[in-house]
């Protein structure tokens, strides 16, 4: 609604009305309605006949959408909230991953990202049972002050602080990561 408002709203200069901009009327190859305001789980079925690359499954905050994942074949999921890019007050990936991991069960590799700032932060995620840590912004910082050189530099920070977060919590090795390593419960 809001967004029909205001592609069809008055100019800044004044009243007159702003010509309605419509968006390409090209089919898509993967027949895929773009202008389609929800997706649903048929839109995995759909996407699995395009294409025979590993299909991970961005956006999951639920245990219940985790395991419908799994029961839909995907090949991994990745927690995510977008980075908090889309829905005020959506859960914190960190905060679910327990629940979603526990549900999984090792089934398929579950990935996060969102709001991921610093070594310590990784070291929480591996500890609670993902995969893999995605990054978004952090790396496009580096890239925005000094190109590929920054986002190296970025990824070495990183890793530095990951490698010095395992070593003050006494966990020398990945495989050593568990949740004891991380507090969850504080009540
Ligand atoms: C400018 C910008 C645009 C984004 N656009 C999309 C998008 O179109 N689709 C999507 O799934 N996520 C999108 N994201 C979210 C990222 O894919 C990713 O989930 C998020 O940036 C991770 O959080 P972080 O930036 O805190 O690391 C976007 C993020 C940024 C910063």
């Amino acid at each position: 609604m809001l967004h029909d408002r205001h592609l069809a709203g008055a100019s800044a200069a004044g009243d007159r009305p702003r010509t309605r901009r419509r968006a390409a009327q090209v089919p898509s190859p993967y027949s895929i309605n773009g202008q389609a305001p929800y997706m649903d789980w048929r839109l995995i079925d759909q996407l699995r006949g395009f294409t025979k690359v590993p299909l991970l499954l961005k956006g999951i905050l639920t245990a219940e959408d985790a395991l419908l994942a799994v029961e839909r074949g995907v090949d991994g999921i990745v927690v995510s909230n977008h980075g908090g890019r889309y829905l005020d007050y959506a859960p914190s990936s960190l905060e679910v991953l327990p629940e979603i991991v526990d549900v999984v069960k090792g089934r398929m590799p579950v990935l996060i990202d969102s709001g991921f700032r610093r070594g310590s932060d990784i070291l929480k995620a591996l500890a609670l049972g993902a995969k893999a840590v995605c990054l978004g912004r952090v790396p496009r910082w580096g890239l925005g002050a000094y190109g590929a050189q920054g986002v190296q530099r970025v990824l070495e920070i990183l890793q530095n602080e990951l490698a010095l977060a395992m070593a003050q919590a006494g966990r020398p090795t990945l495989d050593g990561l568990d949740r004891t390593a991380v507090r969850t419960h504080f009540s």
